[in-house]
């Protein structure tokens, strides 16, 4: 017996019987009218719920959601995980407050911080000197940010990092809760974390207070589908609540959160089974791949997780995206010495051998004379706040030469590629150290990514006065 997916039996019953309808979406699927991909478009209101919502199908449908995750809260969202980092930091703190964050955070949780008026205290992540990627954010980073500053109101994860990371949750949820400091965990990209055995757990059950993740990456939503999950206690749920309405749209498209609510469902009753295929297929692909010669294939604590370091191959990253294109093949992230292609529960056998069949061919067309590892050492430099992520956001900006930057206050992020983790942020002071150690980086091939000229010949900064 499959589990119940009332959001998503509803919306199938709307489309199959729609009626004639006085509602938005404006197109109506009528036919000669609306474009074939518009067929799946419907609202909530009046469309999969009633006008009233008295059906309260999409409330059923977090509660069995909220309840796979052992969350006592959990919201759909139709705008990523993005939505759900901005609402935890507008439900963790008031503005002028400070929050611990790790260094890797995603670019929304930065517009998390502007929304919130949030003054961050950053933790830095471990990097592998070896590969150059971030590993976990140490326990200790953050008992230190806990000393240093009694406070804090929240800390911020990113777990898994995006090439599949994680860090000792129960060691770092122990120390924060002990100062009663809320874990707030960016899992967007473990939405599949904790439905096989062989998968570590998911952030809350780890111990975390609230967590985002984008049911759309490694489950099977829509794109945008994504759920925020929280627990009471440190966190005010009603708060929660209030600020995921304040940032959501009021028609939220029913087919996206539909969609989550089928991914539940999926993982609730095959889960398991899909996972155990997906765990066996990279474990397979990523023996196979160390068999060539120079490529680094990353172990990464999420075992469905694929990241490959080209530099020791003398293959270039972009050269080797193109090639697998031509045979059909698309990446989810290539740069000059890394690719990261996704695998999910939704491969085969045949989807992953492809991969690695193209790999192989291309990897023999590209070799090259090694590189040493593009492993940027920037990014260690302290950064200096000089005014709030909010006041940055706000102030008027100009572009200087890099020449005339030294001193001034950076209004743009620069990240050197990997580890991705800025260097620079918005409202930090231009020190002559960390400047011309971009600028190194970037001659020297790094991507430094994010800031609007990477070249790094000029740079954009807080205005000394209005322009
Ligand atoms: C770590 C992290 N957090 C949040 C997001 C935003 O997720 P979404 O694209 O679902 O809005 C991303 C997107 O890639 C991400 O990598």
């Amino acid at each position: 017996m499959p589990s119940d997916a009332p959001l998503a039996d509803a919306v199938d019953a709307f489309l199959a019987d729609s009626g004639t309808t006085f509602t938005v979406p404006g197109h109506k699927r009528a036919p000669g009218v609306a474009d074939p991909l518009l067929m799946l478009d419907l609202p909530l209101v009046s469309g999969a719920d009633d006008s009233r919502l008295s059906g309260d199908v999409l409330g059923r449908a977090e509660r069995l959601a909220a309840r796979l995750w052992g969350a006592d809260l959990c919201r759909f969202s139709v705008a990523g995980s993005t939505h759900g980092n901005q609402s935890l930091a507008l439900a963790a703190a008031r503005p002028g407050e400070r929050v611990a964050v790790a260094r890797t955070l995603h670019k929304s949780m930065f517009g998390g911080l502007v929304l919130a008026g949030l003054e961050p205290v950053w933790v830095r992540p471990a990097v592998d000197p070896q590969t150059g990627l971030a590993t976990q954010v140490p326990a200790a980073a953050v008992a230190a940010a806990l000393r240093d500053h009694p406070d804090l109101r929240a800390l911020f994860l990113v777990e898994p990092s995006y090439v599949g990371m994680l860090s000792d949750l129960e060691a770092i949820a122990a120390a924060v809760h002990e100062a009663a400091v809320p874990l707030i965990v960016d899992q967007a990209w473990g939405a599949h974390l904790g439905f096989h055995p062989g998968l570590p757990a998911h952030a809350i059950a780890r111990g975390a207070d609230a967590m985002v993740t984008s049911t759309h990456k490694t489950l099977t939503a829509f794109t945008q589908g994504s759920v925020v999950l929280a627990r009471g206690g440190l966190l005010d749920l009603a708060r929660v609540e209030e600020s995921f309405e304040l940032l959501h749209t009021t028609s939220p498209s029913a087919a996206i959160l539909a969609s989550t609510d089928r991914a539940r469902q999926l993982v609730e009753d095959r889960g398991e089974q899909l996972l155990e295929q997906a765990i066996a297929l990279v474990a397979d692909a990523r023996t196979r791949l160390r068999r060539i010669d120079g490529l680094h294939v990353s172990e990464a604590s999420d075992p469905v997780k694929l990241v490959l370091g080209l530099a020791g191959t003398g293959a270039d990253g972009f050269q080797v995206e193109a090639d697998l294109l031509a045979d059909g093949l698309r990446l989810e992230m290539a740069d000059r010495d890394t690719l990261v292609p996704i695998v999910t529960l939704a491969d085969t056998p045949a989807t992953v051998a492809r991969l690695v069949e193209a790999l192989e061919r291309s990897i023999a067309l590209r070799r090259g004379a090694a590189r040493p590892l593009a492993a940027s050492s920037v990014w260690s430099l302290q950064p200096v706040a000089a005014i709030s992520p909010r006041e940055a956001f706000f102030a008027p900006r100009e572009r200087v030469p890099a020449g005339r930057a030294v001193g001034r206050v950076a209004a743009e992020t620069a990240a050197p590629y990997p580890p991705g983790i800025p260097a620079l942020a918005p409202g930090e002071l231009i020190t002559e150290e960390i400047l011309v150690a971009l600028q190194r980086e970037a001659a020297a091939g790094t991507r430094v990514a994010y800031c609007s000229d990477p070249t790094l010949e000029t740079l954009l900064v807080v205005a000394d006065r209005p322009v």
